[in-house]
């Protein structure tokens, strides 16, 4: 099969950002589409993209995560309105959409990892419009998939790693939440896997996460030692950092089906962040 022109929404994001260069790198001819330019929003600037290209990637969203309380409406339009326009486009120019949607969309209350068939049910505007963007696009019947992701990090875009990184630089206490668990994702891993479905165009929903659980804490203490810089880490819980959005206490993903449908394993977080903090 040819390798099809790929379009890249949100490419100059955290994530898109690394699937356009990975994507580059695997041969896809890749064309980036973000803002100011191109607005998701607009069905004009959907169909234009939608004409140059047989497959898309959507990593444009809303994700400031607090701000989503305040501006619901703005992050409706951006994570769920638009991607029903989009997934009408699609449909009609029969191109496949892979989609990128989110933990936020559980409640964090399992005592277990989430699987791709664990029922929804976000705890944050945020969450809920990320949610219905996905509901959306399964009511467009387009060819799609979508890959939940979690707890990111990548080079360009602010992050929790970045964010260990430059107050250990000026701080001498950190306090880290411990009661949080999840597995912190380099975004250069999705990009690779990304670029495997593409060569694939499943039609199905999955859960992708660098492999291991953790906490916050653990992810900042590992890193600390990594870049060896002495902080006193002080452990702390959710309840300790007011903020507005309420956040899911276990962001554990099940990956058994995308590891099962690329038939190969995951990279374990700490690798992959090892790695992360030498280029950074
Ligand atoms: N970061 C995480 O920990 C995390 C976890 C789970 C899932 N995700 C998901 O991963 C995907 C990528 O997020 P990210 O972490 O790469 O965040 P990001 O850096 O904020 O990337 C989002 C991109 O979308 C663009 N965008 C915003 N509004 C737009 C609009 N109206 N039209 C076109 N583009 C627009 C942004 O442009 P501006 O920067 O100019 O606004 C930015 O380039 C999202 O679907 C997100 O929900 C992220």
């Amino acid at each position: 099969m040819a390798k099809p022109k790929v379009a890249i929404l949100g490419g100059r994001g955290m994530l898109g950002s690394d699937v356009a260069f990975a994507c580059r790198q695997n041969g896809f001819t890749t064309t980036v589409f973000d803002l100011p330019k191109f607005d998701i929003r607009n069905k004009s600037h959907l169909t234009t993209a939608l004409k140059q290209v047989e497959a898309v990637i959507n990593c444009a969203a809303y994700t400031n995560v607090d701000k989503a309380e305040t501006q619901t409406e703005l992050a409706y339009q951006i994570n769920a309105e638009a991607v029903k326009k989009l997934g009408q486009i699609a449909k009609k120019t029969n191109t496949w959409l892979l989609h990128i949607s989110t933990d936020f969309v559980f409640d964090g209350k399992k005592k277990k990892p989430y699987s791709e068939s664990d029922k929804p049910n976000p705890i944050n505007a945020y969450g809920k419009t990320k949610l219905k963007g996905e509901q959306f696009l399964a009511e467009t019947d387009c060819k799609y998939s979508i890959m939940r992701i979690e707890w990111t990090y990548g080079l360009s875009g602010n992050n929790f790693v970045k964010k260990i990184v430059n107050r250990s630089k000026t701080q001498k206490h950190l306090k880290v939440v411990d009661d949080q668990l999840g597995s912190p994702t380099a975004t250069a891993q999705v990009a690779k896997v990304i670029c495997e479905l593409l060569e694939k165009e499943p039609q199905d929903i999955f859960h992708y996460a660098a492999d291991g659980y953790v906490s916050r804490f653990q992810i900042a203490k590992f890193i600390l030692e990594k870049i060896n810089i002495p902080v006193d880490l002080i452990a702390c819980k959710t309840d300790d950092f007011p903020s507005d959005a309420a956040r899911p206490l276990n962001s554990c993903f099940e990956c058994s089906k995308i590891k099962e449908f690329l038939k190969q394993p995951i990279e374990h977080w700490q690798q992959a962040l090892e790695r992360f903090l030498h280029k950074l």
